[in-house]
């Protein structure tokens, strides 16, 4: 797919799949398994419906109705949570997965609203609806006469906190309505027209949901903090490999966990963006890496707090 003038500044860099960096950057993603199963399944039907077709005529051949419901379903999935849970990572890449399984092409246009949309009155707006303009006129060449697909695209709609909110909230402004209304006039027209496009909307504010956003949903996959075996997952894929033991590392999933004064442990981003680094930071560059000086730092350091619904 060429990066035409109508894309310019639109998206983030597309991806295409398969993608060896994304299938790496997968296979890295801790405690998400029924997440990485449930979204490489919802996806697949909807950018390559030929698929359940052929299943079901080798495993169910009169069953069209059943066949029909799967097919009519709305073509978006909700990735709700917690901050530095994965939901960026996994809807980034799980594209690999669904273009391996299903072998075909496929592309992530990744649109990122946290840092838009807030300037000029209507800016918002016309962003979603630029980009599900494009989305379309883009899957519309994928699809072949006779119904079948060479291909897909998935529309990732980031950070789309201000999106997810209910419109019902008195206090949302006029301008957040107008694009909550355009993303749903845009999923409404790639279901229409049973296009091979999948939209993932991510998002921190779960409890907020529009309820029209909800009812458009395949699914909604919820994201939390690691527990404790997933700490201990994290933390011993890159400490075991310093001779760290398995006590050492418990120590540090303890610490890491919630504490006597204070309910959240770290999130996922804070044990590998924070933690690891600061860790090797503090002994660096005269010192060898320590299980106490390890601990020291972890309990020096403050997780993320909860993102507060307003
Ligand atoms: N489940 C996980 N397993 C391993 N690493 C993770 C996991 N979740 C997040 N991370 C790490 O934290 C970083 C931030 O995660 P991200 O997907 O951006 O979080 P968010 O849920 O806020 O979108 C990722 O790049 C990755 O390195
Ligand atoms: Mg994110």
């Amino acid at each position: 797919m060429s990066t035409s003038p109508a894309m310019n500044g639109l998206f983030e860099t597309a991806i295409l799949y398969p993608d060896l960096d994304a299938q790496e950057r997968l296979s890295r993603l801790v405690g998400l398994d029924d997440h990485k199963d449930r979204l490489t399944k919802i996806l697949s039907l909807l950018i390559n419906p030929q698929g359940l077709k052929q299943w079901a005529s080798k495993h169910h051949a009169d069953a069209d109705q059943l066949v029909n419901i799967i097919l009519r379903r709305p073509p978006l999935v909700v990735l709700a949570g917690d901050v530095g849970s994965g939901k960026s990572e996994l809807a980034e890449t799980i594209g690999d997965a669904v273009a391996r399984q299903e072998d075909v092409d496929l592309t992530l246009l990744p649109l990122s609203l946290s840092s838009r949309g807030q300037g000029r009155v209507g800016e918002m707006t016309h962003l979603i609806s630029s980009a599900f303009e494009y989305t379309v006129s883009e899957a519309q060449k994928l699809k072949s006469s006779n119904g079948a697909s060479r291909g897909g695209v998935i529309l990732l709609v980031d950070e789309a906190d201000a999106l997810a909110q209910s419109r019902e909230e008195a206090q949302m402004h006029h301008e957040d309505k107008a694009g909550v209304n355009a993303f749903i006039r845009g999923i409404d027209r790639i279901a229409n027209r049973q296009l091979p496009v999948a939209v993932i909307m991510c998002t921190n504010r779960i409890n907020a949901l529009d309820p029209a956003i909800k009812r458009r949903a395949a699914d909604i996959l919820k994201f939390s903090r690691p527990e404790t075996k997933q700490r201990f997952s994290v933390l011993s894929s890159s400490l075991s490999q310093l001779g760290f033991t398995q006590k050492q590392i418990n120590s540090l999933v303890e610490v890491t966990g919630p504490t006597g004064d204070r309910e959240y442990g770290f999130t996922f981003s804070d044990l590998i963006q924070r933690l690891i680094p600061a860790i090797v930071l503090d002994a660096y560059p005269n010192q060898s890496i320590s299980p106490d000086q390890a601990l020291r730092v972890a309990q020096a350091i403050e997780p993320t707090p909860p993102f507060e619904e307003q």
